[in-house]
């Protein structure tokens, strides 16, 4: 499955970056396509906007970003039809945490390559 990966993001704040992203998730189920939402921001709207508790998480995208568990462990089925890979406030400790790692700019784009070989 080759697939592909839009980003959304934007450093300014409340541009609509959260409501574009939950939208076209559940726009893009609608057109049969598979589709993964992956959050990557601490404040979890996205995660919260699929209707999922962003307090009661056991793995989400920190977790994943530091290398603690495989992307497969933190994917949720939401009720939008879409695969969710959550994020809450655990992810504001990323960035300082990651300086200290090699290649940290890629170790989501490696996760989502160990997705595509999954899927294929
Ligand atoms: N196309 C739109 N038209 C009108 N209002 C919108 C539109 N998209 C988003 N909004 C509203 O703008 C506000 C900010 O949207 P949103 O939370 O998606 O922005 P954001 O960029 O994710 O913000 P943040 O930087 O805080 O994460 C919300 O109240 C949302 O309902
Ligand atoms: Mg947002």
């Amino acid at each position: 499955m080759n697939g592909k990966i839009i980003a959304i993001a934007n450093q300014k704040g409340g541009v609509g970056k959260t409501t574009t992203s939950v939208n076209l998730a559940a726009s893009l189920v609608k057109t049969r396509r598979k589709v993964m939402l992956i959050d990557m921001d601490p404040q979890g709207n996205s995660t919260m906007g699929s209707g999922v508790d962003k307090e009661h998480l056991k793995v989400s995208t920190y977790e994943v970003l530091l290398g603690f568990e495989p992307i497969e462990n933190a994917i949720l089925h939401v009720e939008g039809g879409y695969d969710l890979v959550p994020s809450n406030s655990r992810l504001s400790g990323a960035e300082v945490e990651l300086i200290e790692l090699d290649r940290r700019e890629r170790r989501m784009r490696r996760s989502l390559d160990i997705i595509r070989i999954i899927t294929s």
